[in-house]
């Protein structure tokens, strides 16, 4: 298994949130999988546009790392997502990064991908930004497994506590285990399900603005 590992953060990697997700990402080393690892500081995934050629040609126009990063991600079988609560969401690091998979959305294009994502705050409040997390991956075909998290203001020093780190650990494992094994929860299928139909209705309705989409719809699913 293939995983890419993506960080928000401007304190990159050695950032708590990175020190996290690699904690994550070396469990699933140890069941056998392969990583990398790409930072998003700011800068390098620069905001959407809103020039709606992604829908058109299936493509982002903006000279940064977006395409090259889409790429690493269909290369991949698994993806981590890690981000620092930043006021009750993610980074806007990851949120650009987000918004500019507005086409890859339409399309689920990450269908068949299996998921993580990794939070970490000063003062709690993760659970709803790393549901925010996997809800974007299920709106790009990827099944999230699960999360994990870390409020820094109640650890002393720069270790994660155990429970923490076996948190993190579990997670890697059943990242490798559900893809291995194509686990997919009824109430991640329904979302799923739910959604695609969504997209299947914006297909039809848009056909002739969005012809890379619908394109990619009439070969890939039925309209
Ligand atoms: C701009 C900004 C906004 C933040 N907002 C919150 C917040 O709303 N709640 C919280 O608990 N921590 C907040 N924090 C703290 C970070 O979430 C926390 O320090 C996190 O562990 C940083 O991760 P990093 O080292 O990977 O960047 C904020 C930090 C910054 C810089």
């Amino acid at each position: 298994m293939k995983i890419i590992g993506i960080v928000g953060s401007p304190r990159k990697i050695k950032g708590n949130t990175g020190r996290l997700m690699l904690e994550v990402l070396k469990a699933a080393e140890k069941e056998g999988a392969t990583f990398e690892t790409v930072d998003l500081p700011g800068g390098t995934v620069l905001p959407c546009k809103a020039c709606d050629t992604c829908h058109q040609k299936g493509f982002c126009p903006q000279k940064d790392d977006f395409e090259n990063i889409k790429a690493k991600i269909m290369e991949s079988d698994g993806v981590v997502l890690a981000s620092p609560n930043y006021i009750f969401s993610v980074s806007a690091q990851l949120k650009a990064f987000m918004d500019r998979c507005c086409g890859v959305i339409h399309r689920m294009a990450f269908e068949g991908k299996y998921g993580a994502s990794v939070v970490t705050s000063g003062g709690g409040d993760e659970a709803q930004v790393a549901d925010f997390m996997n809800h974007f991956m299920i709106i790009t075909g990827i099944i999230p497994v699960g999360s994990v998290w870390a409020t820094m203001g109640k650890i002393s020093g720069d270790e994660f506590p155990a429970e923490i780190l076996e948190n993190a650990k579990t997670l890697g494992r059943k990242l490798v285990h559900d893809w291995q094994n194509r686990i997919l929860p009824p109430d991640i299928e329904h979302r799923r399900t739910r959604f695609m139909e969504r997209m299947r209705r914006l297909m039809i309705y848009r056909k002739d603005e969005w012809a890379f989409e619908y394109e990619y719809w009439k070969k890939m699913r039925k309209l």
